[in-house]
């Protein structure tokens, strides 16, 4: 819904206001009604000169002229409303990333709504449901790697949980020299060893190869300029971990602590400690940790080798000295949660619960001498739908056959990983899985919000390659 700028000016309020509206409204997309207060949230998308805190002033895209974004954090069952101005020079749209709402919201331009042009506005409003650790971003092209993203909180109604302080931390990864997206000079080869110089492919108007990123910031600052987490001793800390990066998986470690994983893509798990934690791109996972071992502590990343552009987060207990802080170490008997050690805890209430009606292969590939990645063998958009009936119980078998990981993510639901060895009651819903080299994974999900969802590799340089398509209600 494309709105003029009169309407936009007349129904905009301040960014974060609570409106309390007594009785029902009609929402204008599901007629269903929306109950509950209305949290109205103003962005706009504009070009800023942004800074990580170190390294050189550049030109990022952003909202609200900061990077990320500006937080979302509401409460669950209450109704989002944010009005996006498009000062950008390009056409864009905003993205509930692992929100189940309803389709026409979703902001996938050519599949939910036709993108909003430079100048324009749009209004996007759904139900904050559920619960969870969420971020937003643009959907078009490669504007997320410039900036266009940000975090998006639900807070449980009624139990917040048991800890006496909370952090969200975005991990980023920049090109610090333009941002990234289509400046970047410098590109990666598609075998993710080496550089491939300047050009990358000589294919002019083709995809793009990732960026060789120099900057792995956590809220848009880069240590040693990033603000220590303070903590203090005897404390129980959350951390909503959240990856907007456009190609970065992070493998995560605290020096001095074990971290307990309480929820993964939003949804609660049963509590499972680890010592290292990996994250791919488009994931959350909500961690906690009790402040025992009093000191100034490193949660880094193991990757990327060290150097002056590492991801890195200090954590500080108060009355510490503000020496150097210690870095984790990634070697020795350590714990690496997989996927396959997770158990989900919400129960499986679906009626259809036990069979499957349809099933999907799908073969990961490409990038070896082709700047395409593809699904099946085919290039979005001349891609397949996946076929399903509302009520369906459906799994998708992938294989990858490259020798990159790819996240995976669907639109509009959680889906199940399936895990042979534990009963389907306590599979993990997740709305993103990484699938390794030469490696399967399989989901399974329940088609219960009808719609047409994008289905993509959420590397963003491979989705805007091709590895994409939609599944599609009959
Ligand atoms: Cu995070 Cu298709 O998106
Ligand atoms: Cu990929």
């Amino acid at each position: 819904m494309a709105i003029t700028r009169r309407q936009f000016l007349k129904t905009a309020i301040g960014a974060g206001v609570a409106l309390q509206v007594p009785g029902v409204l009609l929402h204008p997309f599901s007629a269903r009604p929306a109950t509950g207060p209305i949290r109205e949230f103003r962005f706009s998308a504009s070009r800023a000169k942004v800074n990580l805190g170190r390294g050189p002033d550049f030109v990022a895209w952003t909202y609200n002229g900061r990077v990320p974004g500006p937080e979302i954090r509401v409460k669950e069952g209450e109704t989002i409303r944010v009005f996006l101005k498009n000062l950008l020079p390009q056409e864009t749209t905003i993205h509930w990333h692992g929100l189940p709402i309803v389709n026409a919201m979703d902001g996938v331009p050519g599949v939910t709504q036709a993108a909003v042009p430079p100048g324009e506005s749009f209004v996007y409003e759904f139900k904050a449901r559920p619960a969870g650790t969420f971020l937003y971003h643009s959907h078009v092209e490669y504007q997320l790697d410039q900036g266009l993203y940000g975090p998006l909180i639900i807070e449980p109604a009624h139990d917040p949980g048991n800890f006496d302080r909370e952090y969200t931390l975005m991990l980023e990864d920049w090109v610090m020299k333009d941002g990234g997206g289509v400046a970047a000079t410098r590109r990666r080869s598609p075998m993710g060893r080496g550089m491939m110089g300047r050009r990358g492919f000589a294919n002019k108007g083709g995809p793009l190869l990732e960026p060789v990123y120099d900057g792995f910031a956590v809220n848009g600052k880069l240590y040693p300029e990033i603000e220590p987490l303070m903590v203090k001793t005897g404390e129980r800390i959350k951390l909503r971990l959240i990856n907007p990066s456009s190609s970065t998986i992070y493998t995560l470690r605290l020096a001095g602590h074990a971290l307990t994983i309480t929820h993964v893509d939003g949804n609660p798990v049963k509590p499972l400690r680890t010592d290292v934690l990996r994250i791919g791109i488009g994931e959350r996972y909500d961690v906690e940790f009790k402040a025992d071992n009093p000191g100034y502590w490193l949660l880094s990343a193991m990757e990327r080798g060290g150097g002056e552009g590492q991801l890195r987060i200090p954590v500080r207990y108060k009355g510490s000295q503000p020496t150097e802080p210690v870095p984790p170490v990634f070697r020795g008997p350590l714990r690496f949660a997989s996927y396959a050690d997770l158990r989900g805890k919400l129960p499986d209430e679906s009626p259809s619960m036990g069979k499957v009606d349809r099933a999907f292969r799908q073969i990961l590939s490409g990038g070896m001498h082709s700047p395409y990645w593809t699904i099946n063998g085919r290039v979005y958009p001349n891609a397949e739908r996946l076929v399903v009936k509302e009520g369906d119980r459906v799994r998708i078998k992938y294989w990858n056959r490259s020798m990159m990981p790819h996240p995976m993510h669907l639109h509009g639901h959680f889906f199940r990983l399936v895990n042979p060895a534990i009963p389907p009651d306590t599979w993990v819903l997740k709305d993103t899985v990484i699938v390794d080299s030469m490696q399967g994974m399989e989901i399974e999900f329940v088609a219960d919000n009808r719609g047409k969802w994008f289905h993509h590799c959420h590397n963003l340089y491979h989705m805007v390659a091709g590895m994409a398509n939609t599944v599609v209600y009959a």
